[in-house]
């Protein structure tokens, strides 16, 4: 069976960000996927130490939360990473999380241990879901490279976004926007028909 992870990057249980990242989930287990949420806020992990130690071997020294969900990140099918846009970029809690996946990068650029095919690629297909209070249209502009090289330590197509901004114009945020809810959802459902299988 398809496995879709949600990751929810913001600090605000049940806020405009986690409740878009769960809309999204909605449709994934409407297409008949299986479906996890983890809440960084949940958990607790450390930051990268810049020590490069993975660089000479490949692992990160450190072990905490980070360490098993990065693996369970790798093994997904779908990957949604939802964060609101903290100071005009994602949160620290993931930004935190994307560092300590250095040593993927590693093992990618460094010691050429990794490689992704094509075919394992186009079976990993990772989504973006952001959500902002202004409403200027540059407002995601910072959080799109991070999730990027996120998305190709793991091993995954970076396959769209729903970004929502605006928010503080909406009474409720994201319950009295007309459509995000509704887009997301739909996202989400053809995501999980859009997988290649492996
Ligand atoms: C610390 C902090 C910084 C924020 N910085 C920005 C920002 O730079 N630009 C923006 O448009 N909204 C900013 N916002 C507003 C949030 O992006 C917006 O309210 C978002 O929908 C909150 O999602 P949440 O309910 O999941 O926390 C900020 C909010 C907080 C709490």
């Amino acid at each position: 069976m398809t496995l879709v992870l949600g990751i929810s990057g913001s600090p605000h249980r049940y806020g405009n960000t986690e409740r878009l990242l769960d809309a999204f989930l909605d449709g994934t287990r409407d297409a008949g996927a299986e479906t996890r949420k983890v809440v960084l806020s949940t958990l607790s992990y450390a930051s990268c130490r810049g020590c490069n130690a993975c660089h000479r071997t490949g692992v990160c020294i450190v072990d905490d939360d980070a360490s098993p969900l990065l693996e369970e990140m790798a093994n997904a099918d779908v990957l949604a990473i939802a964060s609101p846009i903290y100071s005009m970029g994602i949160t620290a809690e993931l930004k935190g999380l994307i560092d300590r996946a250095q040593f993927l990068w590693a093992r990618r650029m460094v010691q050429n241990t990794l490689d992704y095919t094509e075919e394992h690629l186009a079976h990993h297909r990772g989504f973006f879901l952001s959500t902002a209070g202004s409403d200027w249209p540059t407002v995601f502009d910072g959080a799109y490279p991070v999730v990027q090289a996120l998305f190709s330590g793991l091993g995954f197509t970076y396959a769209g976004n729903i970004v929502v901004n605006g928010l503080d114009t909406f009474e409720g945020g994201i319950r009295g926007h007309p459509t995000a809810l509704a887009e997301a959802r739909a996202a989400g459902r053809r995501e999980v028909n859009l997988l290649l299988p492996l």
